[in-house]
Order: C-alpha cells, then structure tokens, then sequence
C-alpha cells in the first residue's frame, strides 16, 4: 500500500497502459481518477476497477475540460497528489506525405496536453502546498528518430524535455517531475502502429508485431503490466529525491 491515502489522476486511462496504471494504483492504495476523451470508456473502467476509481471525460487539448476534470477530480476525491500525463496518440507518415494537420494535433495532444495537463495540476499542488508527483509517459521514440515516424518521435523527445525543465523549475515547491520511456507495449495502441506499417512497409498484418518483439533483448514486446513497478515507485515518497529524469523501461531497447 505505498501509495495509500493519495489521489491520482491518470490521463488517457480508458484502455491500454494508463488503465493497467489505474489498477495498480488502486491496488496501492490510491483513489484514482480514470480521465479519458472517451468519458463513457472512462466510467465503465472506473466501474470495473474500485468503488476509489471514478471516471472522468477530458480532452487534454482543451484547457476548460482540463480545468473542470481538475477541479471535479479535486472534489470526488480530494486534492490530487499524483499525476500521469498518459493520454497520447500515434501518427506515421514519410516526410514528404506528413500533413501539416496531423502533425498539429499530434503535437496538441502529445505536447500541448502534457504541458497544460501538468501546469494545471502543479497549480493545485502549490495551492495546497504539499508537492506531488508528476509522471510524464515519454517512448523509446523520443531517444532517436525513426524514418516513418518524425512526428511521434519529436512529441516523445518535446516530453524528455518538457520533464526535465518542468522537474527543475517544481521541485523547490516539492512537486517531482519524471517520465517513463516505454519500448514497444502490446495493446490496441500497438495495434494501429502495426496497421501504419503493414501500409508503409508492405508488410501483412501482426508481422511488424512480431518483428519488433523478437528484437526487444528481453525477447518479447512489453505489456501494460511490465510498467507498473516504476509507475508506483516514481508516484510513491520513495521518489522524493528523484527530480527530471527518463527511465526506460523497455526490455533492454535502449541504453541511455
Ligand atoms: N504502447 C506502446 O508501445 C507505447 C510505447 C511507448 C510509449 N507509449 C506511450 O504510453 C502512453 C499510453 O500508451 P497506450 O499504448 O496505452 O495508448 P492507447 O492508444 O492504448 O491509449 C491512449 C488513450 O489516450 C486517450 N486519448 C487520446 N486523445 C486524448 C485526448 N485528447 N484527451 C484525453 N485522452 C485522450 C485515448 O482515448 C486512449 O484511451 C502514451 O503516451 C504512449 O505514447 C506507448
């Protein structure tokens, strides 16, 4: 029960890694508040989970739904201790076929929605004056390019750095701010990579899938559940000294 009495809100928690996330900090001892674009995903998750989850309709590209899942999060469950900046969305294109509005609202949800996400949040944690956690899910993308996907790759290394400045100007206010540098995650997020792949790459379905995890050194993708570990101890007081880091947790992907 590391993470007992706290509030938590988890960004793009509907499904996937932020889902896995909810659940395990609830098990923790966490209330958690499960915001997601798709509200009703988002209730029926909380639903599943924990009479201490509650599900919440945001879109982090938008400040007064960012301003209300806040405040409604604050009120259900009490002042937020926790924060995961999870919600993100996948695009793919050679560069001469990228468009200037995918990169747009690749950069508005990945970027902007982290940036005001988080500004948000350690508004209120100053306000209440007890610091926080702040956790910012960056990617193995965002250590190196990747020639069909530039623009994933670039919101990722925006959130490296996004954490590094946002850690070294919140900590004297006790709020840390640090990221997870997931490698290749199975899910339905997985799925549409795959999918963007089979198109660019000729190749058939689920083969791009099982190429890459054949490549991860520990021998397999990772799943949600491979994360958790480091999502509860950056989120728990064992972190308190930890201040603007990346930890890859990637099955040996990447070194750095
Ligand atoms: N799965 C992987 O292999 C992998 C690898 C590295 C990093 N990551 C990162 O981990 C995080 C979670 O990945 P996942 O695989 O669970 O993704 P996912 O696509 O399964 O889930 C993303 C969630 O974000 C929500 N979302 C999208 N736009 C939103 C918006 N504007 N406002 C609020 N919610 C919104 C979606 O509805 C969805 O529930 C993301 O930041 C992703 O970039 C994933």
């Amino acid at each position: 029960m590391r993470l007992a009495g706290k509030t938590a809100l988890i960004t793009g928690a509907a499904r996937g890694i932020g889902r896995v996330f909810a659940e395990a900090y609830v098990n923790e001892g966490a209330r958690v508040a499960i915001a997601d674009i798709n509200g009703e995903g988002a209730r029926e998750c909380a639903a599943a989970l924990s009479r201490h989850a509650i599900g919440v309709s945001m879109d982090v590209t938008d400040q007064v739904s960012i301003d209300r899942a806040v405040a409604h999060t604050a009120k259900e469950l009490g002042q937020i201790d926790i924060l995961v900046n999870n919600a993100a969305l996948f695009t793919a294109a050679p560069i001469v076929e990228i468009e200037r509005d995918d990169y747009e609202r690749a950069f508005d949800v990945n970027v902007a929605g982290t940036l005001f996400t988080l500004q948000a949040v350690a508004r209120h944690m100053i306000e209440h004056g007890k610091g926080g956690k702040i956790i910012n899910m960056a990617s193995q993308a965002g250590r190196r390019g990747e020639p069909l996907v530039a623009v994933y790759c670039a919101t990722k290394a925006a959130i490296i750095s996004l954490t590094q400045s946002a850690g070294l100007n919140l900590i004297k206010q006790g709020i840390n701010v640090n990221a997870i540098s997931p490698g290749v995650v199975d899910g339905e997020h997985w799925d549409g990579v795959d999918a963007f792949f089979a198109k660019y790459e000729g190749k058939a379905p689920g083969q791009k899938k099982a190429e890459v995890g054949t490549a991860v050194p520990f021998g397999r993708m990772g799943r949600a559940e491979d994360l958790t570990g480091m999502a509860v101890f950056l989120a728990s007081d064992e972190a308190n000294y930890v201040v603007s880091q990346c930890f890859n947790v990637d099955g040996g992907q990447w070194m750095s």
